[in-house]
């Protein structure tokens, strides 16, 4: 299996390896089929702009370090529905919150690396929810290397998970964030901690950041967390970038943006190379990544000349010079600051 996006598709020699969804969260196409051009058109016309397909250079990839699928989707839905409540102005639902945010906490527990499924992967009505989703994955597995208590990963995953609830009252950059907290604090079971990643999460290490300009050490650690994990989402979901180019974005804003410590960290742990991307080897090898193992940052390969199959760990004199893709995307196109 491996993701691509929508115009490499391929009908002779493709098939799907995960469902393509609808608006409404509902399975579109099956997965194990193969794309007919009219269905092609559809989804450009739901703005679905990668698929997880199947075919000869992928084979035996199975991105284990994915999120489950399902779980994936229905954390999606849970969020989808407390935006829903606080337009509303009905309850969140928040035991459905605090369980779908222990069964995420256990799907990042069970994995040693975390490769994202991209929002843009689904419809546009669905993506600021995955986008949610993503985030409290990538703050949970920061959470998870720091060595916090499963209490303190609890607060950090909700507070996460619910960043831009605000969004519900208010789309504003500078708005949002004070919304959010207003609508957490008021929740009984939700920790003040939880309310302040909805606070924080646009605050930033220097001073810059709204809503209040806070600065180094007056901001949370897990505001701080949920700022690297929701630029770090934007990045690779809403610009396209590759991880690799992503990581190099949130690195050239450490100890501007970021905590130090915490840039560190997390892109010494996110996979620059998620099995399925495409490789240029410094010998002139075209390769693809086969798994991520214990050196996150030198993955297991496949050549694809010779189908031979080597860990980069073990071979130091293999050097990635290039990852394939389609689109190389353009500095001026960059625009981190986004919601
Ligand atoms: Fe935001």
């Amino acid at each position: 299996m491996r993701l691509i996006s929508l115009d490499e598709y391929r009908h002779q020699t493709m098939q799907l390896a995960r469902p393509v969804f609808d608006k409404q969260n509902r399975v579109l196409l099956a997965e194990g089929r193969r794309i007919h051009p009219v269905f092609l058109k559809r989804l450009l016309e739901l703005d679905i702009r990668y698929i997880f397909i199947e075919d000869a250079v992928s084979k035996g990839i199975t991105m284990e370090e994915m999120v489950d699928m399902p779980t994936w989707m229905d954390a999606i839905a849970v969020i989808k529905k407390c935006f829903e409540a606080v337009r509303e102005k009905k309850p969140i639902p928040v035991k459905e919150m605090q369980k779908i945010v222990k069964q995420l906490t256990d799907e990042v527990y069970k994995r040693s690396a975390i490769v994202l499924a991209p929002t843009t992967f689904l419809s546009e009505e669905l993506r600021l929810y995955a986008h949610a989703v993503n985030v409290s994955l990538l703050s949970i597995f920061l959470g998870k290397k720091k060595g916090f208590t499963n209490l303190q990963v609890k607060d950090l995953a909700m507070g996460a998970a619910l960043h831009d609830i605000g969004k519900a009252e208010s789309g504003d950059i500078t708005d949002h964030p004070t919304r959010g907290f207003e609508i957490l604090k008021r929740i009984n079971e939700m920790s003040l901690l939880a309310a302040h990643c909805a606070f924080q999460h646009h605050e930033a290490f220097d001073g810059s950041g709204v809503p209040r300009k806070l600065a180094g050490k007056n901001i949370h650690e897990y505001g701080q967390i949920c700022s690297i994990a929701n630029d770090y989402e934007n990045l690779v979901s809403i610009e396209g970038f590759t991880p690799h180019y992503a990581l190099e974005m949130i690195m050239t804003r450490s100890g501007i943006k970021y905590r130090e410590d915490l840039v560190s960290l997390f892109v010494q742990q996110i996979p620059f190379y998620p099995p399925g991307t495409r490789l240029m080897l410094n010998k002139g090898q075209e390769a693809i990544v086969v798994k991520i193992t214990n050196n996150i940052q030198r993955p297991y390969i496949r050549l694809l000349a010779t189908e031979e199959e080597l860990s980069l760990a073990e071979h130091p004199t293999m050097l990635v010079t290039k990852v394939i893709v389609d689109k190389v995307p353009q500095m001026e196109e960059l625009e981190l600051e986004r919601g």
